[in-house]
């Protein structure tokens, strides 16, 4: 039985605390990729009967979209991290404000219900903390295979009849949820679609594997170019979700910042070249395994030896725009300046205002940041305020860097995305605790 996870009104009252100045040492297993996990899920609506998804981390975000999928009428069963989706009985097309609202991804079940149903009725997710998130690419890409879109009551009502027709699709933008929407969408479509400029993250070659193990008909994995040739049907998938290089790096980072040494396990260190890159610029020495990545200081330097970095974020395989916050982090505790540009967007510096609490010194220019490291004087410990999943894990690594203690507000953005967070910091060696109140 999986452990209760608070809603998020009760959430909102949990604070985590920390007390930092430890080493992270050891090694830390990684889970399952949210970000392949939530699309893998939605496509289990291609096709009638009972997938089997292994290697699915338990997230706020998974949970919350199993409820978004039981209203269609799906039922599911976890047995440890394994989930078994049945998609038999698809009865309706609805996508409620009240669930949407708390997870923008549920706009991926608008791409898989109208290639099957023909119907999808879904909440705008709206904007949220790091940008406006639009999803006009997405409605572009459906009406270009024959859909219909009309957006009323803040709700987003797409049509077609009979099947999709399938066409050539240019991304202004490589979205990545965009890209994994009509892919799913064009996979039952008549004839055949061209997703050209298509995003490449790893997660959609996940998405790719479990698509062509279903049946469907798809070149270009890995490539922006897909080509989908639609077929008339596709059977239950068995597959399983690659690991989650947002956490892994996540855990790279912190343990750097402590000062530590240590490996992360069940992982792909070939899914984050930028960031071993960059970390390896910074002067840390990182050793690449079949699925683990070891990271560690040469002899006898520490956090303050550390280099500054430069990072610009950019679409994989470039610099992931989900660990820039970690890296900032980082930065402000090495010697020396850096600059952190963020590209994709928009309001992407939330933890900002709630690092200087802590001591460190960042100046905002656009959408750029320059950081001054701290080097031996350090972060110190303060009550900070958790605004979005990555910018509250930059606040985790700086409490576990900092002295004192750390008390951080709202972490339910934290169980959004990391599973097991604080088992898995106690096995690293920090001291991290959660009180509800
Ligand atoms: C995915 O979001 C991830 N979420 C995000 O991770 C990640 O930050 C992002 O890709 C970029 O890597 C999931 O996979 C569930 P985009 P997505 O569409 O698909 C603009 C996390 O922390 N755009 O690639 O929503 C958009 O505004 C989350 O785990 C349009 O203009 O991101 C942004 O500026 C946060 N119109 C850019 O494209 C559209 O229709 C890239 O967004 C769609 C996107």
């Amino acid at each position: 039985m999986l452990p209760v996870l608070a809603d998020t009104r009760e959430a909102e009252m949990d604070k985590l605390f920390i007390e930092g100045g430890r080493p992270l040492r050891g090694s830390v297993r990684i889970s399952g990729a949210k970000n392949a996990a939530l699309p893998l899920m939605t496509a289990t609506l291609l096709a009638p009967g009972k997938h089997v998804l292994r290697n699915v981390p338990d997230l706020r975000d998974t949970r919350t979209l199993l409820k978004v999928m039981e209203e269609f009428g799906v039922t599911s069963e976890w047995e440890d991290d394994v989930l078994y989706i049945d998609s038999t009985e698809l009865k309706h097309f609805e996508a409620s404000y009240d669930l949407v609202r708390t997870m923008r991804a549920s706009v991926l079940v608008l791409g898989p219900l109208v290639a099957r149903l023909g119907r999808a009725r879904v909440s705008r997710p709206g904007g949220c903390a790091i940008g406006d998130r639009p999803i006009n690419l997405h409605l572009m890409g459906l009406e270009q295979l024959g859909a219909t879109c009309l957006q009323e009551n803040g709700y987003v009502d797409v049509k077609v009849d009979g099947r999709l027709r399938g066409n050539v699709i240019h991304f202004d933008i490589p979205s990545v949820t965009g890209t994994e929407n009509l892919l799913m969408a064009a996979t039952l479509a008549a004839g055949t679609t061209i997703l050209k400029n298509a995003a490449r993250e790893p997660e959609i070659g996940n998405l790719v594997d479990m698509l062509v193990g279903m049946g469907a008909q798809i070149e270009g994995r890995d490539t922006d170019e897909l080509i989908v040739h639609g077929v008339e049907q596709l059977s239950p998938a068995d597959c399983v979700i690659i690991p989650d290089r947002i956490e892994a790096g996540t855990y790279l980072i912190a343990i750097a910042a402590t000062g530590g040494q240590g490996r992360v396990t069940h992982c792909k260190p070939e899914h984050l070249p930028a960031l071993l890159n960059k970390l390896r610029a910074a002067g840390l020495i990182i050793e690449e395994g079949e699925d683990s990545i070891a990271i560690s200081f040469s002899e006898g330097k520490g956090v303050a030896d550390l280099e500054c970095v430069d990072i610009k974020t950019m679409p994989y395989p470039g610099y992931a725009t989900d660990l820039q916050a970690q890296f900032m982090t980082l930065m402000s505790l090495a010697s020396g300046s850096s600059v952190i540009n963020e590209t994709i967007f928009e309001n992407r510096f939330m933890h900002v205002a709630e690092l200087e609490r802590m001591n460190a010194n960042i100046k905002i220019k656009g959408s750029s940041a320059v950081v001054t490291g701290k080097g031996r004087d350090g972060l110190v410990g303060a009550p900070v305020m958790a605004t979005d999943l990555r910018a509250s894990s930059s606040l985790v690594i700086a409490g576990l860097a900092a002295s004192g203690i750390t008390e951080i507000r709202r972490i339910y953005h934290l169980e959004r995305g990391y599973e097991k967070l604080i088992d898995k910091l106690t096995g690293l060696g920090a001291k991290v605790w959660k009180e509800s109140y």
